[in-house]
Order: structure tokens, then sequence, then C-alpha cells
């Protein structure tokens, strides 16, 4: 693993004091004269094959910007039985994530001090694609230079390195693929596809109609795609951008992703919404089966409202923060249902069915049929500094972005 690299003197100096932490010696000017043009040398492994690994954590809840630390430290090369060393190639920075930090998620993470910081602590993100760079034995199901990505929830993927058991990785066919394809296909796609298949009763057939808002969502495009895949037609609803032409921007680019109509929040509100679905959906027996909910308030009950008898309403966010008020006669008279989803309870439910379906994302986006969310790359190299990535994480649950954020490794 050792090798050598051109690093600049800023970087040298950083090495310097890593390796003087790790109690090796300095490297020499000797050393970089006798490499002629190359310049002073990083190791990525330490003293005694040591991995030098940093991680984002965090020990208590709190906004991003305030409780995120750097960390780094040291992997033992003496590897447990039945574990793989991974490098990190790209993780992504879902809303969830920053909900757990801020300690308002459902589910609690568990502080531990296992990675040796001073007050046990949690490595966020749970989406990723990882390089195996070593395995403790080579009869395991996964080889040096294999991609592989979480199998469950709550891997902890904002780190450089980690070393995880082979049980708690699912290896990915990584040809024709980027790392940030395959470190984007788990948490939208598959809640996406889940959505779609699992809550309409009957179930989606081709022709059938469902509505959604956030549509320009990561979840909210790959629903359109997916939808245009398998012949179904949906209302997508989004917000106005600050100008007519960008609104209208919008709606074509997810017109071009197989949305059948687009409507903006206001024209979603208004009284000639309910006219403009009866014209759409004209000739449907059972009018929108599904929908898609991950705003709340004003806007989840104007989905319900759209909906046919029997029709399902499907929550997995709530981006206004604002509850999720319903009208009794819907519940009585149309017998609209509402339902929760939630990926996390299916995935680590059903390994084998998370495999399958990202499997199935994975190969969509090898045949070109199912297109990249847009995204904000956020490189992330030995020596980014704690505050961009920080930075990075904090504006994730503000509106109007311009693309999911997504750490992509470098020279680690
Ligand atoms: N339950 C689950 O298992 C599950 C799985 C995946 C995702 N999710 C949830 O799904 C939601 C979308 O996630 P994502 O990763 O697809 O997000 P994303 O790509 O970052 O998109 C965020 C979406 O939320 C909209 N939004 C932001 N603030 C809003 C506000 N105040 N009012 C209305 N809309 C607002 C954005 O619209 P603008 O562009 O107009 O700002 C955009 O459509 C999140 O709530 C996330 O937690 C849940």
């Amino acid at each position: 693993m050792n090798s050598i690299k051109r690093l600049s003197p800023a970087a040298a100096r950083g090495t310097s004091a890593l390796l003087r932490q790790a109690g090796r010696p300095q490297q020499t000017s000797t050393t970089a004269q006798r490499l002629g043009a190359w310049e002073p040398v990083r190791h990525k492994s330490g003293p005694y094959g040591y991995t030098q690994a940093k991680s984002l954590v965090y020990s208590k809840y709190g906004e991003p910007k305030d409780v995120l630390k750097l960390h780094t430290h040291s992997i033992s090369p003496s590897f447990p039985q039945s574990t793989v060393l991974l490098r990190t190639l790209a993780s992504s920075i879902n809303p969830a994530d920053v909900n757990t930090i801020q300690g308002t998620y459902g589910v609690k993470p568990t502080f531990s001090p296992l990675i040796g910081t001073t007050e046990p602590s949690v490595i966020p993100g749970n989406e990723a694609v990882f390089e195996v760079v070593n395995v403790s034995s080579p009869d395991l199901k996964v080889s040096r230079g294999d991609w592989v990505i979480p199998a469950k929830t709550g891997f902890g993927t904002w780190r450089t390195h980690a070393l995880a058991l082979e049980g708690d990785v699912l290896r990915v066919n990584k040809q024709g693929l980027n790392p940030t394809q395959a470190a984007t296909a788990f948490v939208n796609p598959c809640s996406a596809y889940r959505m779609l298949r699992d809550f309409a009763e009957p179930a989606l057939r081709e022709g059938d109609w469902f509505i959604q808002n956030g549509a320009n969502s990561g979840v909210g495009r790959a629903a359109i795609q997916l939808g245009r895949l398998w012949g179904y037609r949906s209302i997508n609803v989004v917000r106005a951008r600050d100008s007519p032409e960008k609104t209208q921007e919008l709606k074509d680019e997810l017109a071009a992703l197989g949305a059948t109509h687009v409507v903006t929040e206001d024209e979603f509100l208004s009284r000639e919404f309910k006219d403009m679905v009866a014209q759409w959906t004209r000739g449907s027996r059972e009018g929108i089966k599904l929908g898609m909910n991950c705003v709340g308030g004003k806007s989840a009950q104007t989905i319900a409202k759209t909906l046919g008898p029997g029709g399902a309403v499907v929550t997995y966010g709530g981006m206004s923060r604002q509850p999720v008020a319903l009208p009794t006669g819907l519940l009585i008279f149309k017998n609209i249902r509402f339902l929760g989803f939630w990926l996390s309870r299916w995935a680590d439910r059903d390994v084998a069915a998370k495999e399958r379906t990202v499997n199935e994302i994975l190969d969509l986006i090898r045949e070109g049929k199912f297109k990249d969310v847009p995204t904000v790359e956020v490189p992330w190299s030995w020596e980014t500094e704690e505050g961009v990535l920080r930075d990075a994480v904090q504006g994730t649950l503000e509106g109007f972005r311009a693309g999911k954020g997504v750490f992509v490794f470098g020279e680690t």
C-alpha cells in the first residue's frame, strides 16, 4: 500500500505533523533530493503498515457547523478475522444525515469511543461507495479492488477509510460507473422504487397515475424516471424558481426525464387544479392511485384530495416542517390511506432485496436509462480542512439548491 506521491509544500507540512503524531521519523530533505523533482512524500500507510485515516465525527447533537469535527486516527494492519479495509471513493450528504446529527431523526445512533476520539462519538453518513484495499484473508466474498456499499444503515460513511466485517458490505459491479453514480444509487432511487411498487392497491400498472411533491428532489427525479420506464403517468409538483424562465427550465428538465405534467406549488394549490387533473386523467377508472409526499402541510393535504377512492398517500419526508392535517371526509368517504415509508426499515429487514434493487438501478444507469441527479461534488483529500467539509454538510436542508452534496475522495 505504500506509495510515493507528489505533495505541495503545505501538504508536506501537514504530513510531517501527521507522521510526528504517528511516531514516525520525519521525512528528511535528503529523501526529497534523492527523489529529484518529487517533493517530500506522504505514505498512505504509517509506521508498521498502519493506515492513516480521517473521519468526520460528532459527540453531541447540534447543527453540523457547530458539532462536526475532523478526527485523524490510525487503522492497525492486523485485521480481525473476516474484515476488509476500505477506502472511500464517494459519499453522499442526504437530508436524513443532517437530521441525525441534529438529533431530530427517528433513530438515534450509538456514541462510541471506537476510533479514539476523546469523547464517545459517531461517524455520520449512510450512503457511499468504497474500494476494498485489503482483506484479512483471500477467501472472503470480496477482494482487493472491488467496489462495495454498506449493507445496512448506520455504517458511518463520511471518512477516508473504514475497517468493516465482510458481511457489513455488499459488492457492486463497478463496470461503467463513476464513484458518484455508485454512491447515490441507494437512498433516493431505492426509496422511489419501493414507494412506486409497494403501496398502491391494486399495484400500479402501465398507464396508471401517481402524483408527488418535491418532484425535483433526488427521490422525485428517480420516481419520474422509474415511472416512465414502467409506463406510469405522473403529476409533479415543484416550487417556482425566482424567474418564470428558470421555472420553465426546471419544468422542461423534469419533462425530459419523463414527467407527464409538471406544475408549480401555486398552480397545484389553485382552484383550477382540480379541473386540470380531471382533464388529464379522464378515462382513468380509478383516478390517481398513489401520492408521494416529502413536503407536508397544505401540499400533502392537496395531494390527498387529488387521489381517487382508496388511493394511498405515502409520506417519506417533511421538508416544509409543517404537519400533515387531513380533512375527515377523505378518510370516511374516500377511504384514502395514509402511510409512511422509511427506507432503512425496508433495507435492514431484507438485505438481499436491497442488493437486488441497487443492482437493478445500477444496471439502468449503465444502460443510460437512468440519469444522475444533479450533484455538487465536494472534493475531500488528505489536506481538506474541517471547515470545508462542515460547510458542505450545513447547507443540506436549505431549499433551492443546485444539487445533492457528494464527498468525492481524492488523495487520501
Ligand atoms: N423516508 C425515507 O426513507 C427517505 C428516503 C430518502 C429521502 N427521504 C426524504 O425525502 C426528502 C427529499 O430527499 P432528497 O435526498 O431527495 O432531497 P434533495 O434532493 O436534497 O431535495 C430536497 C427537496 O426538498 C424540497 N424542499 C426543500 N425545502 C423545502 C420547503 N421548505 N418546502 C417545500 N419543499 C422543500 C426541494 O425543493 P426546492 O428545490 O424547491 O428547494 C427539493 O425538491 C427529504 O425529506 C428526505 O429526508 C426519506
